[in-house]
């Protein structure tokens, strides 16, 4: 089978997902921002801060470009890798795209408490989470599936994701 890739905002719990998916259709997991830190030998925050947002994007293309001849993985993609659209076309292409979605106020509530995501460690958080929403909403429509996971169980989402699996 194809790649199954989990796009969408931070926050939206495609790691979650994801894992649970690989256990339910004993598939390969794969983040993509923990191999990018092991590849890198850094964190994402420290790649922000040290080489700038461009470079991160550099990075995230070229190892999305090495996944893309891999099958029969369920892979965690970060939050803006669908926005851009040589990207965009590299996962719908090779992949089954799965976007999960969440409105504004959950996203904020499920990331306030970590610090591990650059883009929103800002003063006003969910005004930049809206923002970035905004901005990204035409590449997010553009996965072969939308998932809501607003108060949804992770389970539940997973089991919905593999009925559209088997519906395909
Ligand atoms: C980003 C999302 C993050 C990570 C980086 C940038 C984004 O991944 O790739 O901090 O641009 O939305 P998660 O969506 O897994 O948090």
């Amino acid at each position: 089978m194809k790649n199954i890739y989990l796009v969408g905002f931070m926050g939206t719990g495609k790691t979650s997902v994801g894992k649970l998916l690989s256990k339910k259709l004993d598939k390969e997991f794969i983040e993509m921002d923990d191999f990018i830190e092991k590849r890198e030998g850094k964190k994402i925050v420290e790649i922000f801060t040290e080489a700038g947002e461009s470079c991160f994007r550099k990075i995230e293309k070229e190892v999305l470009n090495e996944f893309s001849t891999k099958i029969d993985s369920i892979v965690s993609c970060g939050g803006g890798l669908i926005c851009n659209d040589d990207n965009a076309k590299v996962l719908l292409e090779n992949g089954i795209v799965f976007c999960l979605t969440a409105s504004a106020e959950t996203i904020y509530t499920r990331t306030k408490k970590v610090t591990h995501r650059p883009l929103l460690n800002v003063a006003d958080p969910l005004k930049k989470i809206k923002e970035l929403l905004n901005q990204r909403a035409s590449y997010y429509n553009k996965a072969h599936y939308i998932v809501d996971t607003d108060n949804i169980p992770k389970e539940e989402i997973a089991d919905k994701i593999i009925r559209i699996l088997k519906n395909r």
